[in-house]
């Protein structure tokens, strides 16, 4: 006979089949030694002429497929053990959030707050971020009718699909133990270094916290008035506990070690200033949008043979440094123990600065070849990167 299931995942099911009191659910993260199939499920109410479904809403890292059943019809113990070690559920009058440790123990909170079910039934598909999310309107990106606005296009997608792909990179960490299950007592800390109006800041902080995972944000940006700007929307949002500005450049910036260090179009060596905090620091995991490159652009005077019949062309000269700039990264990042991949996160039409560098630590140590591939490579181009200065002590 099967075991029976918790009696919180039983009091958590009742909740969802009173279909009328039921608002919604979010079924992520890893549990100890399973493989769900989804990054993410989410189940709400929706109303299909005049009949109350249950919307369940698969997620697998690249794109959502959303179906409808009946209550009565769907399996929802199975789903409550295939897996996942975050389950929030929300109810008109608070919510109920199971979350298993790396020892696989169940703990559960319960919150009162009064919420009600969006019944819509035609809501955008494949986003993380709802257009009409409160946080959306108050940094600027939707209009107050809930729509996203035609200028902050390209920004709302740059900061969806930069989730969409910290969201299983958080998972995968924290399954294989490089990152420790969040805890209310240690939540999970994160750092936006050169936020500017805090976009993806906040994004993160709302996403995170709306899967039930306890976390701590801070936005560092160099200009006081990023700063003074995003504190106050925090405290608009009743949010200054978990999420904070500072107003400081990256290299000099005193925070304490984080988790997780992300950056978006940080300006040119600012990037490398965001590489060189997050390994200094220890951060687990390093997710990084370079914008422009102008160091190495200015440095290089003379290309190596036979390269000139590409450097004689500007465009592609520059291009060409671009790859260096971020190839010399990578491979910074995988000698100081990151295992390293240089992904794309987000469709060059909302930006051409689409390359996302995304750094695990493994504390491998690197192979000798590693190394004098490195060596080679800045011998041969004659080119000296700003993140190896930066970084000098841990090579
Ligand atoms: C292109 S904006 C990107 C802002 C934000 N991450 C986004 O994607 O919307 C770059 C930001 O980095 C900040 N910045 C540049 N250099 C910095 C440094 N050394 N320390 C801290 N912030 C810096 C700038 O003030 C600016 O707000």
């Amino acid at each position: 006979m099967p075991p029976t299931p918790h009696s919180a995942i039983l009091e958590a099911i009742d909740l969802i089949n009173k279909s009328t009191e039921f608002v919604r659910a979010v079924f992520s993260g890893v549990r100890k030694d399973t493989n769900p199939r989804f990054v993410r499920i989410d189940l709400r109410p929706i109303l299909i002429k005049n009949n109350l479904k249950l919307q369940v809403e698969t997620n697998d890292g690249k794109q959502s497929v959303a179906k409808n059943h009946n209550f009565e019809d769907f399996d929802l113990v199975s789903l409550f053990e295939s897996g996942f070690a975050n389950i929030l559920v929300e109810h008109k009058n608070g919510s109920i959030i199971l979350q298993y440790n790396q020892k696989d123990e169940i703990k559960v909170s319960r919150k009162q707050e009064l919420k009600s079910p969006d019944l819509e039934h035609d809501r955008s598909k494949n986003r993380l971020l709802q257009a009409d999310d409160p946080f959306l309107k108050a940094v600027g990106i939707s209009d107050n009718s809930g729509s996203i606005k035609p200028s902050m296009r390209d920004k709302y997608r740059q900061v969806d699909d930069f989730l969409k792909i910290l969201v299983p990179t958080l998972n995968a960490a924290i399954q294989a133990g490089q990152i420790p299950q969040p805890t209310n007592e240690k939540p999970l800390r994160i750092v936006d270094l050169g936020c500017g109006n805090a976009y993806l800041t906040f994004a993160v902080h709302q996403y995170l916290l709306s899967i039930g995972m306890p976390i701590l944000v801070t936005g560092i940006d160099i200009k006081q008035q990023s700063r003074d700007r995003n504190t106050g929307i925090a405290q608009q949002l009743g949010l200054t506990q978990s999420i904070t500005f500072q107003a400081e450049s990256i290299a000099d910036s005193e925070l304490d070690a984080v988790d997780i260090t992300i950056a978006l179009h940080a300006c040119d060596t600012a990037t490398d200033d965001a590489i060189a905090w997050g390994v200094r620091n220890r951060s687990k995991l390093l997710l990084i949008a370079p914008c422009c490159h102008h160091h190495l652009q200015s440095q290089l005077k003379v290309a190596p043979e036979p390269w000139p019949i590409v450097l004689k062309h500007g465009l592609l000269a520059e291009r060409q440094l671009d790859i260096l700039t971020d190839a010399f990264r990578c491979q910074l990042l995988k000698l100081v123990g990151y295992r390293t991949e240089a992904v794309e996160f987000v469709s060059d039409e909302h930006t051409p600065r689409n390359l996302l560098i995304r750094a695990v630590r493994t504390n491998a140590q690197p192979d000798q070849l590693e190394i004098q591939r490195y060596r080679e490579m800045r011998t041969i181009w004659n080119l000296n990167p700003f993140l190896e200065d930066l970084i000098s002590e841990f090579l």
